[in-house]
């Protein structure tokens, strides 16, 4: 099979090559999947540079967890049933050298995913994590139900779903900052109530008037290292800060504002969500596909050839949504 990969970490020209693999079988109580489509994430891009570790966690790495395509085999102990399925995965480089960057990936049977009829399989390579992250993010916590909610950055790739989920979950008023006029579209095209550009706007008076002094109940937040002392700032009492990002490696957060509202600070990684909240937001966006009732952001999709313009693009924090490597032909 045609695969792209690295063997050293560092800059997406340098270390990324396509190559050819033999096609890989499943072992025991896995299946494998003839990929469409293949995901490119900042965490992916953000391992292929070395940034969080230069050393290779495996001799080589075929990169991205998230991917689209069709069950074609199955292992051992697995229903034969399913092939033929049409699935998304999660997580199938998640401690595993061969992600989804490839014409096939093999994962344990829970992480390919049913895709619900009529969803675009190029969405499905955007599910694992920015859905999944924004989801969780949004409905994790007893969630947020008649609550006002704030998702920093509402036209990203988890933001943006995120101001869906909010919405479709029950929020009584969705707040979103962007950067600007055609993210501020998109937010609210969402659903988003309220949109506020945080590089022209005074995001705390803003959110004072919007919601007549109370503050915010959840802030979903993309960066805690730029916006968290702000984010003190404009919850409500006994509010949530949801933490999914960081655009540097230390944050600090003030103590009186939190310690005033009773304020509770979460922090998760997708990869690592316990089985029950891994369940329950699959779930509610299995349920939510099959309504057709989430909007895809896609903002570019490339062929597999194109891998090192794809992470650049990821890098570049210029892309609008989720970039998509088509992985057939
Ligand atoms: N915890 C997890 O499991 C998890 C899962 C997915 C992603 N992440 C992390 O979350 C971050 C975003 O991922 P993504 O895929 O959504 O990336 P993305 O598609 O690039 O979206 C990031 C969004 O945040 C906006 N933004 C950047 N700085 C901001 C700021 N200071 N205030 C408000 N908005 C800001 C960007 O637009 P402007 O620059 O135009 O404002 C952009 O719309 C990355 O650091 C990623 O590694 C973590």
């Amino acid at each position: 099979m045609k695969a792209a990969c690295y063997e050293t970490t560092g800059p997406a020209a340098e270390v990324l090559r396509l190559i050819d693999l033999p096609d890989p079988e499943p072992g025991a109580g896995e299946v494998r999947v003839r990929l469409q489509w293949s995901g490119v994430n900042p965490s992916d891009v953000k391992s292929r540079a070395g940034l969080r570790n230069k050393a290779m966690p495996f001799a080589r790495v075929v990169p991205h967890s998230d991917g689209a395509g069709v069950i074609d085999r199955v292992g051992a102990g697995v229903d034969a049933s399913r092939v033929g399925e049409p699935v998304w995965v999660w997580n199938a480089a998640w401690g595993r050298p061969n992600g989804t960057a490839a014409q096939y990936v093999t994962v344990p049977a829970r992480q390919a995913v049913r895709l619900p009829d009529g969803v675009p399989p190029e969405a499905g390579a955007c599910f694992g994590i920015p859905a999944l992250t924004a989801l969780h993010a949004v409905q994790g916590w007893g969630g947020v139900e008649g609550r006002t909610v704030l998702v920093a950055g509402g036209a990203g790739a988890v933001g943006h779903y995120a101001v869906q989920f909010a919405r479709l979950l029950g929020a009584r008023r969705v707040l979103a900052t962007v950067s600007s006029e055609p993210k501020a579209r998109l937010a609210r095209e969402a659903g988003a109530h309220d949109v506020i550009d945080y590089r022209r706007d005074d995001v705390a008076v803003r959110v004072r008037e919007l919601t007549a002094g109370q503050g915010i109940d959840r802030i979903v937040e993309v960066d805690a290292a730029a916006n968290g002392r702000l984010d003190a700032e404009l919850l409500a009492p006994h509010g949530e800060l949801v933490l999914y990002g960081s655009g540097a490696a230390e944050f600090s957060l003030p103590f009186f504002p939190m310690i005033l509202r009773n304020a509770t600070v979460r922090c998760f990684i997708v990869y690592q969500l316990a089985d029950a909240d891994r369940t329950e937001a699959e779930r509610t966006l299995q349920r939510l596909l099959t309504e057709r009732r989430l909007v895809h952001q896609i903002a570019e999709r490339l062929p597999l050839s194109r891998i090192v313009q794809a992470h650049e693009l990821v890098e570049s924090g210029r892309a609008v949504g989720n970039v998509v490597l088509s992985t057939e032909g």
